[in-house]
C-alpha cells in the first residue's frame, strides 16, 4: 500500500504523521508526505516537530519539504488530508472519482471522533505539537490495524 499524509506546509502535521505511519506499518507499504502549499519546499521539517517526534523515538529530521501534485493520485492508493482546507484543496485537483475516493479526512480513521482537523500548530507552542502527535499517534494507530 501507498499512502500520502498531507497539510499545508509540510513541514508540522504531515511530516509527524509519515514518521508516526512508518513506525507503525512494516516496510512492505510506503509512506510519503507533501504539503498543499510551496511555501516551504526543500525545508526540513519545523525544530518542534522533530523534537516532539524524537521525544517518542522517532526520527522525522532526514525529510524534507515537497508540494502535493496531480501525479500523487496515480502513485498512492490513500491520501490523508490533515484538515477541512486541505481536503477541499486535494479534491479540487482531481480529475475523476477514483482520484477522489483515495482522500480522506485523517480524524475520520478514529471511531466516533468528534474532531474532524487536526490543528495547525505552526503558531503555537510545545504543548501543541504534543496535541498534534497524541491526535495522529491514535489516528495511525487505526490506519494501521486497517492495513495490516
Ligand atoms: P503544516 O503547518 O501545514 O502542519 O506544515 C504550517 C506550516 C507553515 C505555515 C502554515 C502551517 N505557513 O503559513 O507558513
Amino acid at each position: 500500500m501507498k499512502i500520502l499524509v498531507v497539510c499545508l506546509g509540510n513541514i508540522c502535521r504531515s511530516p509527524l504523521a509519515q514518521g508516526i505511519l512508518e513506525s507503525k506499518l512494516s516496510s512492505q507499504h510506503f509512506v510519503d508526505s507533501a504539503g498543499t502549499a510551496a511555501y516551504h519546499l526543500g525545508k526540513k521539517p519545523d525544530s518542534r516537530s522533530v523534537a516532539v517526534a524524537k521525544k517518542y523515538n522517532i526520527d522525522i529530521s532526514t525529510q524534507r519539504a515537497r508540494q502535493f501534485s496531480e501525479k500523487d493520485f496515480i502513485d498512492f492508493d490513500l491520501i490523508f488530508a490533515m484538515d477541512t482546507q486541505n481536503f477541499q484543496d486535494i479534491l479540487a485537483l482531481a480529475k475523476n472519482e477514483e482520484e477522489k475516493e483515495k482522500v480522506k479526512l485523517i480524524l475520520n480513521e478514529i471511531p466516533n471522533n468528534a474532531l474532524k482537523d487536526v490543528p495547525d500548530p505552526y503558531y503555537g507552542n510545545e504543548e501543541d505539537f504534543e496535541l498534534v502527535f497524541n491526535l495522529l499517534d491514535s489516528t495511525c494507530n487505526e490506519i494501521s490495524k486497517n492495513i495490516k
